[in-house]
């Protein structure tokens, strides 16, 4: 049980100082912290002279024996992404970089390109001389326009110093990079639908294989990496794959940052290495709000099986998580208290996902159309027992069955909060609405 913020003993194991490892968040709260300029004052563009006087291969065999995994939710090792991509084919590659950051809860790409973006500017060029690419995109979800400025603003001043364009550091390497900003669906965070989005096509996921390493932007070999991935990338090959390789575990090395939000006496992004858990993380930054007990959680946003108070200690890596029976995701570690209810939070999410569905399968489409149905009515205490059977088996038919990852996602928080919850939704049922607010019981009636 978590019911409160025991603020840890100083320089004990469990210490900020030992359990924080602020890297990418190192100097967010500088004056213009966003600028060339401070980010040279810390090392800025250093990590990139080492790798120009590598070659493009040891420099890829550099980043996999560092061990750096996907930072966007799956956790594909990035160095064997970067070798996929083949050599001498004659055509031309790209890296494009996913910052269409949507998935509930998810909030750390964003706050990072706001405040350092050139360290992903940096890790661009870095990722593009190891694949080999002269051209690389940005695709930055929509909504966030003071980013979208931000961003610009960097990527000039990084062709005014001579980080990208031609000749990058007279190492012979030329590229362009272009910032492209989305217009707001979630399905366009799905690699292959922001790439037909890139194209200017209504973005929809294609069929995998061929992956976007063998078929990607216009056809061509393609690197598709997340923010983070990319943003982590300059100090591995600064501070040495060693150091990167001392933080996290065998499996999961390294440092990230986790984004904490909800019912939590102080949200926000949280820089640690992986396999800390949610109750270091809670003792931390504060704890649950005053006089608060947490409830449930999702370890990697709401795509991913939602956690109890019994997963407080379960080690937020991907080994760890996995074994508990969810998955890291996006780290995105979403926390209700025991005000919350979970039907509503789950109808909530439903709604989301049915909204963003794309349509193009039938699966997800009707699918999620379905559970929101159902999840109002019970909501509203409209429900019958047998909705509960009728909510597993449409779940069950989606995830699995569906033409990309939305479905399963769409899936997952209704498999676990009947695994973890089935008396509430009982509740809903047997007194006829929500037993946490009864004023909200004839919303969808
Ligand atoms: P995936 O596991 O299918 O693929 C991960 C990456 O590895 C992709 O870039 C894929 O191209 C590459 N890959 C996998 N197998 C490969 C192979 N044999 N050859 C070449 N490349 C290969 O995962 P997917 O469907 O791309 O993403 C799902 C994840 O996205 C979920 O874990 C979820 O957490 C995350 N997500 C993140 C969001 C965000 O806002 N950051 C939003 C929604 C989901
Ligand atoms: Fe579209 Fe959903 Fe099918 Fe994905 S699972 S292709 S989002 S309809």
């Amino acid at each position: 049980e978590y019911d409160g913020g025991s603020r840890p003993e100083v320089g004990g194991e469990s210490s900020p100082e030992k359990l924080l490892s602020p890297v990418l968040s190192a100097f967010w709260d500088d004056p213009r912290s966003w600028t060339l300029a401070t980010y040279r004052r810390h090392d800025g563009y250093e990590g990139l002279r080492k790798a120009l006087a590598m070659s493009p291969d040891d420099l890829i065999a550099y980043v996999k024996d560092a061990g750096l995994r996907g930072r966007g939710g799956a956790g594909f090792p990035t160095g064997m992404k970067w070798q996929f991509i083949p050599q001498g084919d004659g055509k031309p590659h790209y890296l494009v970089v996913n910052a269409d950051e949507s998935e509930p809860g998810t909030c750390k790409d964003i706050p990072l390109l706001f405040a350092n973006p050139h360290s992903l500017i940096e890790g661009i060029v870095i990722a593009c001389y190891a694949i080999r690419s002269s051209h690389a995109f940005i695709y930055l979800r929509g909504e966030v326009v003071p980013v979208l400025r931000r961003l610009h603003e960097a990527v000039r001043e990084a062709y005014e110093a001579g980080f990208l364009g031609k000749n990058i550091l007279g190492s012979g390497l030329d590229l362009e990079l272009t910032v492209h900003a989305g217009a707001g669906a979630y399905i366009c965070g799905e690699e292959t639908a922001l790439l037909d989005s890139l194209e200017g096509r209504r973005g929809q996921p294609r069929l995998r294989p061929p992956f976007p390493a063998v078929a990607g932007l216009y056809a061509c070999p393609t690197v598709v990496n997340n923010v983070e991935s990319i943003a982590s990338v300059p100090a591995i090959l600064h501070k040495g794959k060693d150091w990167f390789r001392s933080m996290g575990s065998e499996k999961s090395p390294g440092f990230t940052l986790y984004s904490l939000s909800g019912h939590v006496a102080s949200p926000g992004q949280y820089e640690a290495p992986l396999g800390i858990t949610l109750r270091q993380l809670l003792d931390m930054s504060g704890g649950m709000r005053p006089g608060h007990r947490l409830k449930f959680w999702t370890p990697g946003g709401s795509s991913t099986p939602m956690f109890t108070d019994e997963h407080l200690d379960v080690p937020l890596d991907y080994e760890g998580v996995g074994a508990a029976g969810s998955m890291l995701g996006t780290k995105a570690l979403q926390c209700f208290d025991e005000t919350t209810c979970v039907v509503r939070a789950v109808t909530r999410w439903t709604e989301f996902y049915a909204h963003e569905s794309c349509g193009k399968c039938t699966p997800c489409r009707e699918g999620t159309y379905w559970l929101v149905q159902l999840l109002r009515d019970i909501e509203a205490g409209n429900g019958v027992m047998s909705d509960l059977d009728k909510l597993n088996d449409i779940a069950d038919n989606i995830n699995g069955k569906s033409f990309c990852a939305l479905g399963d996602g769409a899936a997952s928080p209704i498999f676990s909060s009947l695994k973890y919850f089935r008396e509430e939704y009982e509740q809903h049922i047997t007194q006829g609405g929500c037993p946490f607010d009864p004023a909200r019981s004839t919303a969808w009636a």
